[in-house]
């Protein structure tokens, strides 16, 4: 499910401005490759994947199975895993055949997929936002259980600003396969929803820039915001705003 103001047309405008603005665009890349990737919801027949374009479901899953080394992920919210018996799920009470129409199966392929690689060795580090109701961030917990190659930590954007949430979908895959794109870590956001991202292959100088700011987010994550903000009241807009502001009596 996308939030009402994560439009796919929205994200890619954003990939595109973030790529445009890279020091090193891929076009001095020659093993740099490109292709556009969609969702489209399952039966809408006047509604196909454009030819050419590659599907979000195949994509995450090629970013997960070819991955011998990392896998970087930055996520909003987990629900590959459909909750057809779940009361408390939206999915409750839809039949198997129903799930299976909807394309369920395939989250739960792409959730396989990071299984299999979690089972490779693959050093796999999740960035995520707080999740959703019911679940909250539980795939990735069970990904995380028992395996000290799996990392997942929460960033609460909010702690640091007063608002905000990591919003972004981004896969790095052995520091050269990337997706940037609307797709949420969502059976929904695969089959039935329209998504739409790029699909990079072989993209090292892009995937070092955006190692930079995964592992800047990644720090972030690691300090306690309570050293490094405070609240102040802006007369200006007569309201209150969390600023920066490093405290000395326990750093020094
Ligand atoms: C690796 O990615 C390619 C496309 O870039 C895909 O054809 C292939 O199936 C992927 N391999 C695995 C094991 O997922
Ligand atoms: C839901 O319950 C049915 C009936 O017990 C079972 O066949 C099915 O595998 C369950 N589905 C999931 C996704 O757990
Ligand atoms: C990461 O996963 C572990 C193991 O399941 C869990 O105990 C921990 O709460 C998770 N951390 C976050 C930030 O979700
Ligand atoms: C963060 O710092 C504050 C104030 O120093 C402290 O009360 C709080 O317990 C800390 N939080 C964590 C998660 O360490």
């Amino acid at each position: 499910m996308a939030l009402p103001h994560s439009s796919p047309f929205f994200h890619l405008l954003l990939a595109f401005f973030f790529l445009w603005h890279l020091p090193l665009g891929f076009s001095d890349q020659s093993n740099c490759q490109a292709w556009l990737v969609q969702s489209i919801p399952t039966d809408m027949p006047d509604l196909q994947l454009v030819p050419g374009v590659l599907s979000t479901g195949d994509v995450l899953q090629w970013l997960a199975g070819n991955a011998t080394k990392s896998l970087d992920l930055t996520v909003q919210y987990w629900e590959l895993l459909a909750g057809p018996n779940d009361s408390n799920s939206g999915d409750y009470g839809y039949s198997e055949a129903k799930m299976k129409k909807f394309g369920a199966d395939v989250g739960r392929e792409v959730y396989k997929s990071l299984i299999n690689a979690a089972d490779r060795n693959v050093d796999i580090r999740i960035i995520q936002h707080s999740g959703l109701y019911p679940n909250y961030v539980q795939e990735a917990s069970d990904l995380a259980a028992g395996r000290t190659n799996v990392k997942n930590i929460t960033l609460l954007l909010k702690n640091w600003w007063g608002t905000g949430i990591v919003h972004s979908k981004v896969w790095v895959s052995d520091n050269k396969d990337i997706y940037i794109g609307s797709a949420n870590n969502d059976w929904n956001s695969l089959t039935q929803v329209k998504e739409l991202g790029i699909y990079l292959v072989g993209c090292t100088k892009i995937a070092r820039s955006l190692r930079h700011y995964i592992n800047n987010l990644w720090i972030l994550s690691t300090l306690n915001s309570t050293d490094y903000t405070r609240t102040i009241f802006d007369s200006q807009w007569q309201a209150s705003r969390k600023v920066l502001a490093i405290r000395k009596s326990r750093r020094s």
